[in-house]
């Protein structure tokens, strides 16, 4: 199981107020993505979630466990794990090294190297590179690496925040190839931020839309692209190319 419910969540840094009273669902197997500009608190609602930002009101639930205030490991432990915006992989160690650091909160110490192994032959390249410093690889390769890093605490449900940041239009394309093959060998759930509405309709999925920490609109991604471009017309936000 994998359902997501998020409940009039809110989040403040200090006096600035990021998130306003958000609700919504995530379906077991679901892909979700949230889109918005900018400032708009789309990676604050995923830091909460992980427990990574604290919540000044609200609550989040996954599969009837209450989120809402454990510790971002115990929140891992139940299943739900992140590709943060920046992939933050640290460069001077190797791709291995990178792929064994999620792993401190793990017990099952055999199945981790099994684990690692499943993920090489989803990613041939980091076996390739397991032994090369991380930030020797490629864009990304890096994006790869942190999907594969997230994938070593075997989510049922995977955040991942704006996999397409700084890549070019053909990568995005593939690191979506790849979100989209382990869902369906994997049977994970995915919330998928993405800044370009445009690229969100053209993977597929549900859309849920963002704008000054508030849900303004959801549907499906393809209708709500459309909605977005009108939206951002009207509101003379300006247009996040790069799905083309
Ligand atoms: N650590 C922080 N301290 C103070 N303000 C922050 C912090 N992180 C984000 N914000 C503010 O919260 C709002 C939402 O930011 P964020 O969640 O990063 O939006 P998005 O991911 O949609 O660009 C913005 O106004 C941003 O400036
Ligand atoms: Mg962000």
């Amino acid at each position: 199981m994998s359902k997501l419910g998020v409940f009039d969540l809110s989040v403040r840094y200090g006096k600035i107020p990021a998130l306003n009273d958000v609700s919504f669902h995530v379906q077991e197997g679901e892909r979700v993505f949230i889109s918005g500009p900018n400032g708009a608190g789309k990676s604050s609602l995923l830091k909460a979630i992980c427990g990574a930002v604290s919540t000044s009101h609200g609550r989040i639930e996954m599969d009837g466990d209450l989120l809402t205030g454990r510790p971002p490991e115990a929140i891992a432990r139940l299943g739900l794990s992140m590709v943060p915006e920046g992939r933050e992989i640290f460069g001077s160690l190797t791709v291995e090294e990178n792929l064994r650091i999620g792993t401190g909160i793990r017990r099952d110490l055999e199945a981790i190297e099994t684990d690692i192994d499943e993920i090489y032959q989803s990613f041939p390249i980091l076996r390739e590179r397991r032994h090369a410093a991380a930030g020797a690889l490629s864009g990304g390769q890096q994006q790869m690496l942190a999907i594969g890093r997230a994938l070593m605490t075997n989510p049922k449900l995977m955040m991942v925040d704006e996999p397409s940041l700084g890549l070019a239009p053909k990568i995005v394309d593939q690191v979506y190839d790849t979100l989209i093959a382990l869902q369906e060998e994997r049977g994970l759930t995915l919330l998928i931020v993405e800044q370009s509405s445009l690229r969100a309709a053209r993977v597929g999925g549900k859309m849920f839309l963002m704008r000054g920490g508030r849900i303004v609109g959801a549907g499906n991604a393809a209708e709500m692209a459309d909605e977005d471009a009108l939206a951002q017309a009207y509101f003379g936000t300006p247009r996040v190319e790069g799905a083309a």
